[in-house]
């Protein structure tokens, strides 16, 4: 297991490029189930959990093919049970549900468990399958679902934590090759929702409206191979641009999207930095301490949950109180202890972090435990008096390519060490 040292103090400044999107790679991988040709999948990051997702396609009997950011897949014959070995260690395999169920018309897939940021339950993924008619059971901490014949139907998403990222990806893949019209009331808007379905209407599927609250599918008789170049990861991208207005000086990401970062620029502005964009690129002009923030998480296109961790570790340094409520995951504070180590003055009261600013921060080792969270203490680190160790490192490997590297090539001091 590495662990990474990151030495405080040292101001970044350049441009960083932005890689393909984890959260939109991932469901669009599992997509190229849903038929026998090959497809490319381009701007793929290289992460554990994309290499996670592979081995599954390729259990499941695909042949997967990865030339550095791209990858072929061709799912000729496959199996519609996944390796509980794999899915075991990530959450987001449950996205092989519903291309297993639209093609075979059956799919057995390990429950995902719990995690760090809290209960990771499918029922909404389980009542829109349901709503296509198919049926689903529990055992053994397995979920299999089948259905005869897979018919349109309404499938209403939204949960008492707001819409579903993964269900409404489940919902609409299964969809795709139901007899007759399936429409998704209280789908989630995230830009990632919108990528998957631009992905399966190359495919041949009939998808509108992905990106608002109703999407509607038309099922068609077969899906054909496709191409396709993966969105830049706009949770990395806001990562990057906390970690500027925490060290920088002026830093320009580049190869993003800048309306995808939309409320989170916002914020940023609100703290006082100054952020330009074009296109492609962002710019953020880093300064001594952030002005307060009462924030809070909301579905796309509020305020990220994604980037409450981050957030957190900007505002510890903050001039004044702010808060940061967490209305997606509630229990979704794993870093606010290992900040606390580091001289941060945080309470936590039901599901809201209230943070007293202070002027500085010291290094010291620190426990990784989700990779937002991980993330987190790395920018915490960038600023903080000393040395920073972060433990658990595998955790920030799963969601960042190269995350170091990327700051070191900014200028910052972080050494991976092999332990
Ligand atoms: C996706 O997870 C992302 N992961 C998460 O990013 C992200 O935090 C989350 O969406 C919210 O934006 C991927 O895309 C791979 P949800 P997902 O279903 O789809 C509850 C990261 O850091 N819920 O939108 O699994 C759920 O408990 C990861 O990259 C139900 O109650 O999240 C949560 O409170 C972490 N029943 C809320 O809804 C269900 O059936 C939103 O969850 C499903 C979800």
């Amino acid at each position: 297991m590495d662990k990474i040292l990151v030495h405080g103090g040292h101001r970044l400044s350049g441009s960083v490029k932005i890689s393909g999107s984890k959260n939109s790679a991932l469901p669009i991988l599992a997509a190229t189930l849903l038929t026998k040709e090959p497809c490319v999948v381009r701007h793929v990051p290289d992460l554990s959990d994309i290499h996670y997702m592979l081995q599954i396609l390729s259990h499941l009997g695909a042949h997967v093919e990865r030339a550095s950011g791209t990858v072929r897949v061709q799912a000729e014959k496959i199996r519609s049970v996944a390796p509980y070995d794999i899915v075991r260690k990530m959450r987001a395999s449950v996205c092989i549900l519903g291309p297993l169920l639209g093609r075979m018309r059956k799919a057995t897939v390990s429950l995902p468990g719990g995690c760090v940021i809290g209960d990771r339950p499918i029922d909404l993924h389980l009542k829109g399958f349901e709503a296509l008619h198919a049926t689903h059971r529990v055992e053994q901490g397995n979920v299999h679902v089948h259905a005869t014949k897979l018919r349109g139907g309404t499938a209403h998403l939204r949960g008492k934590l707001g819409p579903t990222v993964l269900g409404t990806d489940n919902v609409m893949m299964a969809a795709v090759l139901a007899e007759g019209t399936t429409v998704i009331e209280g789908a989630a808007e995230e830009p990632e929702v919108v990528d998957l379905a631009n992905f399966l209407n190359k495919m041949g599927a009939k998808i509108h409206g992905a990106g608002t609250s109703q999407i509607t599918i038309e099922g068609v008789r077969k899906l054909h191979g496709a191409e396709h170049d993966v969105i830049p990861d706009r949770i990395e991208a806001g990562t990057f641009l906390v970690a500027a207005a925490i060290a920088g000086r002026e830093v320009t990401l580049k190869r993003v999207n800048p309306h995808h970062l939309d409320s989170v620029i916002q914020t940023l502005q609100q703290a006082g930095f100054p952020v330009s964009s074009t296109k492609t690129t962002v710019t953020l002009q880093g300064k001594a301490r952030p002005l307060a923030l009462h924030i809070t998480t909301e579905p796309y296109p509020g305020f990220p949950t994604d980037m409450q961790a981050q957030m957190c570790a900007l505002l510890t340094r903050a001039k004044g109180q702010s808060s940061v409520t967490e209305t997606v995951f509630p229990q979704r504070f794993m870093h606010v202890s290992e900040l606390k180590r580091m001289g941060a003055r945080i309470d936590l009261l039901d599901h809201s972090a209230f943070i007293h600013g202070t002027p500085r921060l010291s290094g010291a080792p620190v426990m990784a435990s989700d990779l937002r969270a991980s993330a987190a203490l790395v920018l915490a680190g960038l600023k903080a008096d000393g040395i920073t160790e972060i433990n658990r490192v595998y955790h920030i490997d799963r969601g960042y390519e190269s995350i170091d590297e990327k700051l070191n090539n900014l200028g910052a001091q972080i050494e991976r060490v092999k332990v």
